[in-house]
C-alpha cells in the first residue's frame, strides 16, 4: 500500500476528526501518501479528493463534525456507482481506504473492498448501534451533550411541576435514551427495544408519582419511539398535569468531543492505517471488552446486539 485515502460518510460524529487526524498522522509515519476525500461516497465519485499533510489537520481534534465534510449517497448504492469509486480510486492512485461511519457506510466500504480497493471501516456514529462494537465514536460526546441539556430542561419542569419528555436521538437504537436516562434520574425512559406502547400504564404512573409527592416527571423517550408531541398532549388531557415535549435534534451531533471520544478515535484511527499497512481489506475496528480487535465488514454487519435486560431493569428500578 502507498496511498490511501480517507473518507467520512452518513451522520457526523464527534471526534471524526481526531480519527480522520490519526490516520493522516499515522499515514505519513509510515511513508505513505495520504488522501481526504471529501463528502463521503458523494465525493469520491466528484473526484473531490485532496492530498493531506500533517498540517492539514493541525488544529481539528477538539472540533466537532467532520473537516471532510460527509454525505449520505444514493448512487453509491448502485453497482454502476461503486464500480465508478473503484475506478476512480485507481485513478488517483488510491489502493487503501479508511471509511468513517456506521453500517451503511460499511455496506459501501465492502463493495468497494470486493471490487479490489482495500477497505477498512471505522464505526462513528453517536447512535452506538453499530453490532460489533462496545464503542461508536461520538457516542459519548453525544450523551453528555443531551444529559446537560436535560439537567436545563429539568430545572424548569420542576420550577413548574410539569412533566417533560425530551426526546432523544438514536434512529432505531435506544442507548443514548437508556444513559441520559439514568444519568438524568428520569421516571420513564422509553425504549424501542423495549416499549410496549402501554401508554395507560405510564399515564397511570405519572399521576401515581403526583400524589407521593415527586415535583416533576422527566420521561426520556428514544427517537425510536418517537410521537413526543402528541404524546404530551395526550398525557396532558388524561393527567391534568401541565406536559411540555422537547426533541433535542440535531444538537446532540454537534460539539468538542469529549477526552474519551478523542482518545478512542485517535487509537482507531492508528489501528486502521495499521491493518492496511499489514495489507488487511474489508475489516472493521471495534471495541470488544476493553481491547482494540477487527471483524469482516461481512461478519460485522451481520452480528446483531441488544440493550441487555439487566440494565434496562435496572433503569427503571432506579427511576422509582
Ligand atoms: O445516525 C445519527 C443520527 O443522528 C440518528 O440519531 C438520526 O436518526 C439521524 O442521524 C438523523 O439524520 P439526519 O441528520 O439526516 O436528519
Amino acid at each position: 500500500v502507498k496511498t490511501i485515502g480517507v473518507l467520512t460518510s452518513g451522520g457526523d460524529a464527534p471526534g471524526m476528526n481526531a480519527a480522520i487526524r490519526a490516520v493522516v498522522r499515522t499515514g505519513i509515519a509510515k511513508g505513505l501518501n495520504v488522501k481526504g476525500i471529501m463528502r463521503g461516497y458523494a465525493g469520491l465519485l466528484k473526484e473531490e479528493i485532496v492530498d493531506m499533510d500533517s498540517r492539514s489537520v493541525s488544529d481539528i481534534i477538539q472540533r466537532g463534525g467532520t473537516i471532510l465534510y460527509t454525505a449520505r449517497c444514493a448512487e453509491f448504492r448502485t453497482e454502476e456507482g461503486q464500480k465508478l469509486g473503484a475506478e476512480i480510486c485507481r485513478k488517483h492512485g488510491i489502493d487503501g481506504i479508511v471509511v468513517i461511519g456506521g453500517d451503511g457506510s460499511f455496506n459501501g466500504a465492502c463493495k468497494l473492498a470486493n471490487l479490489g480497493i482495500n477497505t477498512i471501516g471505522l464505526p462513528g456514529t453517536i447512535d452506538q448501534d453499530i453490532a460489533c462494537t462496545d464503542y461508536t465514536i461520538g457516542f459519548d460526546t453525544a450523551i453528555n451533550t443531551a444529559m446537560e441539556a436535560i439537567d436545563k430542561v429539568r430545572d424548569t419542569s420542576t420550577s413548574h411541576e410539569r412533566c417533560s419528555i425530551i426526546e432523544v436521538m438514536g434512529r432505531s437504537a435506544g442507548y443514548i435514551a437508556l444513559w441520559c436516562g439514568v444519568a438524568n434520574g428520569a421516571e420513564n425512559i422509553l425504549l424501542p427495544e423495549y416499549y410496549d406502547g402501554d401508554e395507560q400504564a405510564l399515564i397511570n404512573q405519572i399521576i401515581e408519582n403526583r400524589k407521593k409527592g415527586k415535583k416533576h416527571h422527566l420521561i426520556i423517550n428514544a427517537e425510536g419511539v418517537g410521537h413526543s408531541a402528541s404524546m404530551a398532549k395526550r398525557i396532558e388531557a388524561a393527567t391534568g398535569i401541565e406536559t411540555r415535549a422537547t426533541i433535542l435534534g440535531h444538537m446532540q451531533r454537534g460539539g468538542s468531543p469529549t477526552c474519551l471520544d478523542r482518545y478512542y478515535a485517535s487509537m482507531m484511527g492508528a489501528r486502521a492505517v495499521d491493518l492496511l499497512c499489514e495489507g488487511a481489506s474489508n475489516r472493521v475496528v471495534a471495541l470488544r471488552d476493553g481491547k482494540f480487535v477487527d471483524y469482516d465488514i461481512n461478519e460485522a454487519l451481520a452480528m446483531k446486539k441488544t440493550i441487555s435486560p439487566y440494565e434496562y431493569e435496572v433503569s427503571k428500578m432506579l427511576s422509582r
